[in-house]
């Protein structure tokens, strides 16, 4: 080779990388990034931090380094944001800039890389998902057509305890049984199907593949290998199981569920229900036909919904309860609201919003244990503005939801358990999101479409419940342990508790 050429080549080498060093020092310089802990090398400050934080360390560091700081976690960057104006900044000020999602390694597999929805980038597939999500879900329409079917569940609920002698001495885990409910009201919206009992064995399957992806998904204990690419060798055995799970569960919905819904299809001609409303995967199938998505997606959108639809209402529920034993007057007052306003008929979707008191109980129970304490993690494809500071490219960014409900500065005396603050000082506060000191379920373009179904559940339910039991602790208990146990998206009580429900005459 032509050493003059090898020189002149190396020589214009050096100068690009200088410049490039140059100029990316530069850049540094001029990035004016959020406040944070002290960071290192390769591993930023995760010597310092570790793998297990949740929404009161978040708050912590909030009370140490402002309303925006910056947690550089190996290679992740986490932006996470403390007060209502920069939440409605990154909600729906720049709604947009920071519409998309952030996906840990364990969610890449979950997600096929983002071909869901919940995970997905903002754009075309994300809008095209919702879009078709929408319709057989999100509407009006839909929760009036499906309301019965909610309120037969629950009856289901009061019938079976009632007919168990041991719920009102020893206490049942009434859990499991509002798990088969869940499951009943989101399957009859997806699969137009219903589970019969607790041991049937599909259910017990399907329940048990969820938990597992669940669990694996919420485990903390994993960030190591999400924060810093060299640790990665280390979590092959855990990334391995994660994929079993994914497929064996992917496989599940398609050669089970997927399937019974074609082989109906193809024997009655038309894919349609009895009422002549399609059900979900109709819906999803016909925009596979139509070429809008692939079967994968398909497998997806039911991936999908089998844990945001499912897995967050029992967690409120097990929470609301909990609280309305640890409370006995709360309880009380709901009883006696439900008993003036009703009579004895059975509390239904429409009667809800005539129980204010009810309601503010529920407001209150996601206030003070909001399920998904810090939204889904939001990202900014390009690098950002917010209060001030450069939020670099691709950040994970946290909205602390959780704080920003249960903070003095815009709460009175928030470590209460008062759901009487919905009826009085914050009266005009709803759940979706008028005021941003209280988002439960987000606001703007990623929030949850699924509070308009989530809401009239936990009324039914709550309601039917307080209505025809009384709910104690289990004997020798005189609370329940509220302990939590937080994961990476999730706040969920630690102990599957017992009640003991004394039927009312
Ligand atoms: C108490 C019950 C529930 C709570 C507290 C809850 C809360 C949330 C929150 C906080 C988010 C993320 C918002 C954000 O990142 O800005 C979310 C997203 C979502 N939820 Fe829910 N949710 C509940 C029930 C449901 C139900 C019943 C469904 C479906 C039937 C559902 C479907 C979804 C979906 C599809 C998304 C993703 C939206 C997107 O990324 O575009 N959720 N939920
Ligand atoms: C995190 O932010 C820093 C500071 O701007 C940047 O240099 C780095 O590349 C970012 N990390 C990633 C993975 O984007």
């Amino acid at each position: 080779m032509d050493l003059l050429l090898l020189k002149k080549l190396l020589l214009s080498l050096i100068a690009a990388t200088t410049a490039a060093v140059v100029i990316s020092k530069l850049r540094r310089r001029r990035l004016n990034l959020p406040p944070g802990p002290f960071t290192l090398p390769i591993f930023g400050s995760w010597l310092q931090v570790g793998n297990k934080f949740d929404h009161h360390d978040f708050t912590n560091f909030a009370k140490k380094f402002g309303d925006l700081f910056l947690l550089r976690m190996g290679q992740r960057n986490i932006s996470v944001v403390s007060s209502p104006e920069l939440a409605k900044q990154v909600l729906l000020t720049q709604g947009i800039e920071f519409g998309s999602r952030s996906r840990n390694i364990v969610f890449d597999i979950f997600t096929g890389n983002g071909q869901d929805m919940i995970f997905t980038e903002y754009g075309d597939h994300w809008r095209k998902m919702r879009r078709i999500v929408t319709v057989p879900f999100f509407t009006n329409k839909v929760v009036q057509h499906y309301r019965a079917d909610w309120e037969v569940e629950a009856a289901g609920v009061v019938e079976d305890v009632r007919r168990n002698a041991a719920a009102a001495t020893e206490g049942v885990v009434l859990r499991r049984r509002l798990e088969l409910m869940v499951y009943n009201n989101v399957y009859k919206i997806m699969f137009d199907k219903k589970f019969e009992s607790e041991e049937d064995p599909l259910f017990v399957k399907l329940k048990s593949v969820n938990a597992e992806r669940s669990r694996l998904g919420q485990n903390l204990g994993y960030n190591f290998g999400d924060f810093i690419p060299i640790l990665r060798p280390f979590l092959r055995g855990y990334l391995k199981i994660c994929k079993e799970v994914t497929t064996r569960r992917l496989n599940l919905f398609k050669d089970t569920f997927l399937q019974e819904r074609k082989n109906l299809a193809s024997t009655k001609g038309v894919v349609n229900n009895i009422n002549g409303l399609k059900c979900g995967v109709d819906h999803f199938l016909d925009a596979q036909h139509n070429g809008e998505i692939n079967e994968d997606n398909v497998l997806y959108i039911v991936e999908n919904m089998n844990i945001a639809a499912i897995e967050t209402t029992i967690w409120a529920l097990e929470w609301g309860i909990a609280e309305l034993i640890n409370h006995p007057k709360i309880q009380d007052k709901v009883r006696a609201e439900i008993d003036a306003v009703l009579g004895p008929k059975q509390v239904s979707e429409a009667d809800t919003l005539k129980l204010p008191y009810l309601q503010a109980v529920i407001k209150e129970t996601l206030r003070y244990r909001m399920v998904v304490p810090c939204l889904l993690p939001h990202m900014n494809i390009d690098q950002a503005k917010l209060g001030g500071y450069d939020i670099p490219p691709e950040s994970r960014v946290f909205v602390n939801a959780w704080w920003l409900a249960n903070n003095p500065a815009h709460w009175k005396k928030p470590e209460e358990f008062r759901p009487e603050r919905f009826l009085e000082e914050e009266s005009k506060v709803e759940t979706t999101g008028n005021d941003l000191k209280y988002v439960p379920f987000g606001v703007g373009r990623r929030s949850c479409p699924g509070i308009v179904i989530a809401m009239p559940v936990l009324g039914i339910t709550l309601g039917r419940l307080v209505q025809n039991f009384e709910l104690l602790p289990p004997p020798g208990q005189s609370k329940i342990d509220t302990a939590e146990n937080c994961g990476q998206f999730a706040n969920r009580i630690l102990k599957h508790y017992t009640v003991v429900m004394k039927p009312r005459n």
